[in-house]
């Protein structure tokens, strides 16, 4: 903390500054961490530098959205161009064609798509969805399971779940709400055996829920448990999307939802959600086809925003392949492997998860399975190894996931592994004595 405070002298101004203007110094509540977060002056390829001049070897990555890294030139070159050409039409155009295309491409479940500027209006916009075409009220979603903001899924995302998550959410919200058990297929079967719920949305990998990957097997008989029960799957891809494996979680676990819903990576690094799925179900936003009653509504002020549609179709273009993806994935295998290797080599007792390029620490001696063992972590000593890792130049939010881009060198990999081994050598010591 000493370290990170005397390196820090602008931040801390800055702070000051900021508490008075924005609730907590910070534009989103997770973004501050004690003593106070650094502020970025800029970001390139791997790298975050703070006000102070103080480098970040950065893992965090604009909240895992940058899987080319910071401002990847194939962007910049072509968001630079359509700069001139406008910003923001309000009209159609063949950008959110030619996107939505590309996604219907690389995901075959994918058929048709509609954009918004968040993940969390995508989910709100799913979850309307399949209540509109299922004419089902309740919806469910796991413990630990994070999807934005929207009040109908902001239930059970921090253990205990027992605590709303946020005053304001009206008991009239959250009603038709269920809360199911990850990982868990007999309690998901015995909870949902005599609703009639309308969807359940799942996170192929927990990521507000600490990096828990789905297991196949889980999320196929789920997908059957689904099909038996006329429930609408929906992946919230919001993390794993277009980062797992080019045709998403569909691909990399085998199992095809009913609905897709996309943000982060599909932008480019500009605001993006988007939701997909087959036509059948899709066509419910149309209101050529389907009049009210029937009708479920979707729309927005920036919703295909030619700037974001240019910057998604520049990066799936990178990642439609494949080959980027599949040498992320193998790096994240690596890295998971030797960071159990460090902790297990100092002794310190520590659980890595994550999959593909995604990548989370929980210091436990059980195996993690669900965001309720990771709650039963020590989370201390993990802000204490995130803290101690940012001290020597390497950041990712506090407790939250990491990632990798394309932008990341050996070096960059090779410092997080220092910093861990230093970090683990201390515990060992703190052990010992
Ligand atoms: C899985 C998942 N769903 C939804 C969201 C909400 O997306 P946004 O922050 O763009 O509203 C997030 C954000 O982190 C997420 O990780």
């Amino acid at each position: 903390m000493t370290v990170y405070i005397s390196r820090t002298p602008k931040s801390k101004a800055l702070y000051a500054r900021a508490k008075r203007v924005l609730p907590a110094g910070v534009a989103y509540g997770i973004r501050f961490f004690e003593p106070y977060p650094f502020y970025t002056a800029t970001a390139m390829g791997s790298k975050l530098h703070d006000v102070d001049g103080n480098e970040y070897v950065d893992f965090w990555l604009g909240h895992t959205a940058l899987i080319l890294g910071h401002s990847p030139t194939v962007v910049v070159k072509a968001v630079v161009k359509q700069l001139k050409n406008g910003t923001q039409y309000g009209t159609p155009h063949e950008l959110e064609v030619q996107l939505a295309e590309q996604v219907a491409r690389m995901v075959p479940g994918a058929e048709m798509t509609r954009f918004t500027n968040s993940g969390t209006e995508a989910n709100m916009y799913a979850t309307r969805l399949a209540r509109a075409y299922t004419k089902r009220d309740k919806v469910a979603k796991f413990e630990g399971g994070w999807h934005g903001g929207y009040d109908a899924l902001h239930v059970a995302v921090k253990y205990p779940y027992n605590v709303p998550e946020s005053a304001g959410l009206t008991a009239g919200a959250t009603r038709d709400t269920m809360v199911l058990p990850f990982n868990d297929l007999t309690g998901v079967t015995r909870k949902l055996r005599n609703e009639c719920v309308a969807a359940i949305i799942i996170e192929p990998v927990l990521g507000g829920g600490g990096g828990v990957l789905a297991e196949k097997e889980f999320l196929r008989r789920l997908r059957e448990l689904c099909d038996e029960k006329g429930i609408l799957l929906i992946f919230d891809e919001v993390i794993t999307g277009f980062r797992l494996a080019p045709g998403c979680a569909e691909e990399y676990f085998g199992v095809r939802p009913d609905l897709s819903v996309f943000g982060k990576i599909l932008g480019g690094g500009f605001p993006v959600g988007a939701f997909s799925g087959r036509s059948e179900l899709m066509e419910h936003l149309n209101s050529l086809v389907y009049k009210r009653p029937e009708y479920s509504f979707h729309g927005g002020t920036f919703a295909g925003n030619p700037i974001t549609m240019t910057a998604g179709l520049a990066t799936l273009g990178q990642l439609k392949d494949g080959r980027i993806i599949r040498r992320l994935n193998r790096e994240g295998m690596k890295i998971r492997e030797e960071l159990r290797g460090i902790f297990g080599k100092h002794g310190v007792e520590a659980q890595v998860v994550g999959a593909g390029s995604i990548f989370n620490v929980h210091f436990t001696k059980q195996h993690v399975k669900s965001a309720v063992d990771v709650g039963k972590a020590d989370r201390k000593m993990l802000v204490d190894y995130n803290l101690s890792l940012i001290a020597g130049g390497v950041f990712w939010l506090p407790t939250h996931n990491a990632v990798i881009s394309s932008a990341h060198s050996r070096e960059d990999i090779s410092r997080l592994f220092g910093e861990t081994e230093r970090f683990a050598r201390k515990m060992r010591h703190v052990h010992a004595g």
